[in-house]
This record gives C-alpha cells, structure tokens and sequence, in this order.
C-alpha cells in the first residue's frame, strides 16, 4: 500500500470512528474502574481460576457467553436476563437454549464486586473481563479489557434467534452476521479459533455423520478417523446431547491447534470446516498462517477481534444503567 492511500485510511477510519462515537457515548477504557474499583480485574481472574478448577468447560463457556451477549444489540448484558414480566430471556432462544451456561459464575463474579465497589461496575464489563481471563488461564492471550459499558434494560430473544450463526449457516450467511455487527473476515476467522476449546453437542453437527444432505454418505470433508470416532460418541438416531469436544487434541486448552484441525479434516461443526472449504480463499490463508507458527500470529488476532466484538454498540455514559442483579434488571 501506498502511503498516501495509508493517509487516506487513517482519516477514513477516524471518521468511521468518530460517527459510531456519536454525541453522547464515551468511547471504552481500560483505565475505567482504576479509582471507583480497583481490583476489579484481580477479583474476576481469581473467581474464573477457581470455577476453572471445579469446572475445566467454564471458561470455553464463559467466552461463549460474552460473544452471544455482543452479536445481540451489543454487549450490554442482555443474554445474562431471566425470563420476569418485562423481560422475555434470550436464554429461550435456540442457540442458548439447554446450551449456554455459566451463568452462576457470573453471578457470583458480580456479588463479589458488589461487596468491593457497590453499584459501580456493570454486568456486561464483568462477562467482558471474565472472557478475556477465561481465554489467559485456558493458555491464550491477554488483553486490556476496554471497559465502561452499562447494562440494557431490554433482552431481544428474536435477535438472539436471528443474529447469532448456527452450525448449519453457509460461509456466506456467517460473512454476513458478522458484518452486520461491525466484523471481517479475520474477525470471523480469529474469533472462530475460540473453538480450540469447550464442547459442543452431537445434534449440533450430526447431521454430517450419516446422511450429509440427503447423499446417505457422511460428509465428505470429515477425516476418516475423526469421523469414526465422532460416530461412536454419537449414534445414529439418539437425541444428541452427548457433549464432544470441539478440539480433539488438546480439549481444554486455548492454542491454535483449531486451525491444524481445519487443515486436517477435523473441524468439528459444519460452519468450522466450511471456512477452509476453499483451500484457495483469502479465508483458507488466514487459516493456514493462523496454523503455521506457535500460534503468536493467532493470539495475536484474536485479541484484537475480541477487543473488537467487545466494542458492538456498547451503551455507555448515563445509558442504561449498572444492574444490581445480573439476572433482572433494576426496575424489576
Ligand atoms: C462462526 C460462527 C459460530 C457458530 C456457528 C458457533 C456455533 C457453536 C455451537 C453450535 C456450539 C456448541 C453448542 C452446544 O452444543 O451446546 C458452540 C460452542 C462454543 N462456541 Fe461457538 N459458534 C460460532 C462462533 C463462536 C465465536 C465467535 C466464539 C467466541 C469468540 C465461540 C465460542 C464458543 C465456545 C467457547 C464454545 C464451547 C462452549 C462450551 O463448552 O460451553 N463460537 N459454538
Ligand atoms: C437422508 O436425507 C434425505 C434428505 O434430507 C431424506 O429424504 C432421507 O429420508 C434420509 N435417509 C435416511 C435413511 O435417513
């Protein structure tokens, strides 16, 4: 690239800047808490180390929380809401129902900078932190946590339906429910590499065992012996809820082995290994740099596309509000 056209971006992406700003929304800091909460993100790390300990999921979990908060009106805390008589609960729509969980760890997270800093700290600041602390204990990155974000006082159970990818979405279909919240390609590459870790249930990708698009073959792209051992963790014609791993190296783990997998035929939902389908494709290349190296190149990405979902719409300033309850919010 020229320098002048690099010129012209940067004055180009000041004004995007500048536009998604608006009037009255602050932009976020990691800075935010130092004075009203301090140890703000001592407290969170330790909290997620130790729901680690009893629980190696949780913290593929609570990442998984943070993005279907983020995709949903932005990350304002809506997913964390309880169905009450104003609230109709995301946790009823389709990708979260009998699905995302981790929610007592927030809410304990939340109780416990509660009796540090009352009333200061938003919900969807503490799922943020905790995300960005579940990927650094798991062996990723860390990052500075932008923070400053309050809570919405609304949950969009039909955008939750709507707006977060299914394992079934075309490559297309994910290129545009990420666009539509701000993210790019490498945004959907980068953030599809938290699937290094967690589980994910048969229902979700059985429909590439046995009868793949009505062909009565499985589909073809899946390894052989990948594919042996996911039929035998998942027969056919059960319901599915047995859990898989979603990296079958190294489960627990946040490395870059997600794009090794990829390589290999061992992608585990349809919409993983649908990225690398193209060999040829800019998103393939990602993938094939992402898979390279020790996985700095990964890491690094993936800290810039988490900072990057963490900034979708926040509410900011004196929007919103600061819940007491992660689960209902303050007028009821
Ligand atoms: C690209 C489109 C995506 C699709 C279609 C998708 C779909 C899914 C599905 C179907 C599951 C298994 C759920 C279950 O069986 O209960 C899952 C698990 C998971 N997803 Fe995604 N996901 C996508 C992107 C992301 C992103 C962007 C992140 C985070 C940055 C993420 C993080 C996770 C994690 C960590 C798990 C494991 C959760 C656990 O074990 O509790 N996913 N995803
Ligand atoms: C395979 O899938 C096709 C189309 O989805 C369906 O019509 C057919 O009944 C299925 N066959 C079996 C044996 O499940």
């Amino acid at each position: 690239m020229s320098s002048s056209s690099s010129c012209i971006n940067i004055v180009l992406v000041t004004v995007a800047l500048l536009t998604v700003s608006g009037s009255h929304a602050d932009r976020l800091s990691s800075s935010f808490y130092d004075e009203s909460c301090p140890g703000l993100t001592d407290l969170v790390l330790t909290a997620v180390a130790q729901a680690q300990l009893s629980d190696p999921r949780m913290p593929a979990s609570i990442v998984r929380l943070h993005f279907h908060d983020c995709f949903v009106d932005g990350c304002d805390g809506s997913v964390l809401l309880d169905d009450s008589e104003m609230i109709v609960s995301e946790k009823g729509a389709t990708p979260n129902k009998n699905s995302a969980r981790g929610f007592d760890v927030i809410d304990d997270i939340k109780s416990q900078v509660e009796s540090v800093c009352p009333g200061v700290v938003s919900c969807a600041d503490i799922l943020a932190l905790a995300a960005e602390a579940s990927v650094f204990l798991s062996g990723g990155p860390s990052w500075d946590v932008p923070l400053g974000r309050r809570d919405g006082t609304t949950a969009n159970k039909d955008g939750a339906n709507k707006n977060l990818p299914t394992p079934l979405d075309t490559l297309d279909v994910l290129q545009s429910k990420f666009s539509a919240v701000g993210l790019d390609d490498i945004d959907l590459v980068a953030l599809s590499g938290a699937h290094t870790f967690g589980r994910a249930q048969c229902k979700t990708f059985s429909s590439r065992l046995y009868n793949y698009s009505g062909t009565l073959s499985p589909d073809p792209s899946l390894d052989p012996s990948y594919l042996a051992l996911l039929e035998e963790n998942c027969p056919q014609g059960e319901i599915g809820t047995t859990l898989n791993n979603l990296d079958p190296t190294t489960p627990d783990a946040f490395d870059n082995n997600y794009y090794y997998n990829l390589q290999n035929g061992q992608g585990l939902l349809q919409t993983d290994q649908e990225l690398y389908a193209d060999t040829s494709s800019p998103l393939a290349s990602i993938i094939d740099r992402y898979a390279s190296d020790d996985g700095s190149l990964f890491f690094e990405h993936f800290a810039v596309s988490m900072i990057n979902m963490g900034s979708i719409s926040p509410l900011t300033g004196s929007d919103g509000e600061v819940r007491f309850d992660c689960r209902k919010i303050n007028a009821g």
